[in-house]
């Protein structure tokens, strides 16, 4: 979809690759509506790009449905027809199952791959009505294979993957000209996984973000970044026994250690 002129709503926009996108997307002469639950960060990517061009910002929980819906009543009040959708948010715990709360997991769950669903509900009646719209919804890598301390993030992305790409099948059934791509990234070097330890290379947050970009613009349908993590799991997965492939993927590409140091970004 060509960006210029349209407006984008990226949730988790005021940090990491949400902020970049927000960047680039403005760069692209896009105006941007930026949804999080961090006013102080929202505050900041205004004061730093409004020079770019439109951006307004709305604090919102996006694990609330109630928020939700009074914040897209709110963007639609102002005025704004939301064409881009970038279901960007989310969360890592970080931790083994067993130390999860009940909390982490809901929250998880939650904001990783349920509120992506709400979220599109409320915007998706408008896209159907004009016939046109974009939803692009940030995975990851850890949505195809299983890794240690990530079981519960894991669930929630290979969810949010199981949604999102037959949420665009829908759409071509429907012949609806609403294009949804699904991004798979690897470790990016944004603060949420600090202290990972990784053979494959970490992602620069730049051209991850430069890439996802890319892809909307594309009308890609389903990426991997880089684009082999999904041919090397899913051909592994195919071909190799259960065995054969923890071997591969813990031994070989060193996967199931990447979390052992995991610290995540220090509380502010
Ligand atoms: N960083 C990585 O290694 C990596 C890898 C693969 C996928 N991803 C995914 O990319 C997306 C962005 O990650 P990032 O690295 O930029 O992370 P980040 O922590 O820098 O940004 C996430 C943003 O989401 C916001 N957020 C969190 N909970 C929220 C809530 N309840 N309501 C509203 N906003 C909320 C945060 O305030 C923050 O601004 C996430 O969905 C993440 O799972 C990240």
């Amino acid at each position: 979809m060509k960006v210029e002129n349209k407006t984008v709503l990226i949730t988790g926009g005021a940090s990491g690759i949400g902020k970049i996108m927000a960047r680039l997307m403005l760069e692209r002469k896009a105006k941007v509506i930026v949804w999080d639950i961090n006013q102080e960060g929202i505050d900041k990517v205004i004061e730093e790009f409004s020079g770019f061009g439109t951006i307004v910002g709305y604090k919102i929980d996006v694990s609330n449905l109630e928020e939700i819906q009074s914040t897209a009543q709110k963007v639609f009040r102002h005025n704004h027809t939301v064409d881009i959708l970038i279901n960007n948010a989310g969360i890592i715990v970080g931790k083994y199952f067993s130390e999860h709360s009940t909390t982490d997991i809901l929250k998880t769950m939650v904001i990783n791959a349920t509120a992506p669903m709400l979220i599109t509900a409320e915007f998706l009646p408008q896209m159907l009505a004009r016939n046109s719209g974009y939803i692009c919804n940030i995975a990851s890598s850890g949505g195809l294979i299983s890794n240690p301390k990530m079981s519960v993030y894991a669930a929630s992305k290979w969810s949010l993957i199981g949604w999102s790409d037959s949420l665009r099948l829908e759409m071509k059934q429907l012949k609806k000209n609403i294009n949804v791509t699904t991004i798979m990234p690897y470790y990016i070097n944004t603060g949420m996984f600090d202290g990972v330890k990784s053979k494959i290379p970490i992602l620069e947050p730049e051209a991850a973000s430069l890439t996802i970009i890319q892809a909307i613009e594309n009308n890609r349908k389903l990426i991997s970044i880089p684009g082999y993590i999904y041919n090397l799991t899913r051909f592994g997965q195919a071909i190799f026994s259960v065995g054969l492939f923890d071997w591969f993927a813990g031994n070989v590409m060193g996967i199931y250690d990447t979390m052992t140091d995991f610290t995540g970004r220090k509380k502010i």
